[in-house]
């Protein structure tokens, strides 16, 4: 199993693996793997000769510092977790002042639109902070495809929406049996937070079963309310967007695709999901 901190060294490696036209396929998470991680490492190697899983958590796309310390880290669970899928992962596991040499930046960019809802409302510079690291470790591991989850539908389609010449492959979201989003974040819950936790999945399912039975205004409602009876639940937005423009709406047209998207803070722990709809 390989494993590179440094930039320099890892482009080296690849490099002369791309000269015997190996095609190469890549996994950006921020660590802390589970199995919705590793779904998306079992495509990448199915579909690929070379894969490289990167585990950087990137500074510039917390908006709050507190959230950035506590993000779950757990390096050698990691390499051990990925050891066991596959000896031919190669891992790029930098500091933070090798990607960023002398300064944290993030670059300027206009997503049309996408970014206007949801987390690009509630995370101030979040997507340009996760446009900047993308493409920053795009451009180092220069994969022929790059493989996210839905479980991120926003982050993806702004991803999808960069200039990258990469196939950038989307993988659906895993989700324990009571259908809570697999996420780093639920490590920070208790057994019983997680059990109040699978209601947000419920309550988007209620959506999704209702979506033609009910007006949306009356299905955002219900399901609030259903979420936020719960003391321990507290629901920072809940949307219907079409899924080309990620604008919500309250209209719906038979010829689009829409999803439901909420953020709720379980026991203080910032949540999010998505589902299709139609
Ligand atoms: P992270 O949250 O570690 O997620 C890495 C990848 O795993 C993302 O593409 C995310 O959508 C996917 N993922 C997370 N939970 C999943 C689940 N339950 N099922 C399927 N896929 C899941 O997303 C990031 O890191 C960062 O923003 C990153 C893209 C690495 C940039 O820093």
């Amino acid at each position: 199993m390989k494993i590179f901190f440094k930039k320099s060294e890892i482009t080296e490696y690849l490099d002369e693996l791309k000269a015997s036209s190996a095609s190469i396929g890549f996994v950006p998470t921020m660590g802390a793997l589970h199995s919705g991680h590793l779904s998306l490492i079992k495509q990448c190697l199915k579909n690929n000769k070379v894969s490289v899983v990167s585990i950087f958590v990137n500074p510039t796309q917390f908006n709050n510092t507190s959230d950035l310390i506590n993000y779950p880290k757990d390096l050698k669970k990691d390499i051990e977790l990925l050891e066991n899928l596959s000896k031919k992962i190669i891992i790029f596991s930098p500091e933070a002042k090798e990607i960023y040499t002398d300064k944290e930046l993030t670059n300027k960019y206009d997503f049309n639109g996408l970014d206007k809802f949801m987390e690009g409302k509630f995370r101030n510079n979040h997507f340009e902070g996760v446009a900047t690291i993308v493409e920053l470790l795009l451009k180092i591991i220069k994969p022929n495809s790059a493989y996210f989850g839905e479980k991120d539908f926003q982050q993806l389609a702004i991803i999808r929406s960069l200039k990258t010449n990469v196939n950038i492959v989307g993988c659906p979201t895993l989700r324990d049996i009571n259908g809570l989003a697999l996420s780093s974040r639920n490590i920070k819950l208790s057994v019983k937070s997680k059990t109040v936790a699978s209601n947000i999945f419920k309550n988007l399912n209620f959506i999704k079963s209702n979506f033609h039975k009910s007006s949306i205004e009356n299905l955002i409602s219900t399901a609030t309310n259903n979420i936020n009876s719960f003391d321990q639940m507290n629901l920072e937005y809940l949307e219907i967007a079409e899924e080309n423009k990620l604008v919500p709406t309250n209209v719906i047209k038979s010829e689009k695709k829409y999803r439901a998207f909420a953020s709720v803070f379980v026991d203080g722990i910032r949540l999010i999901d998505n589902i299709a709809l139609n």
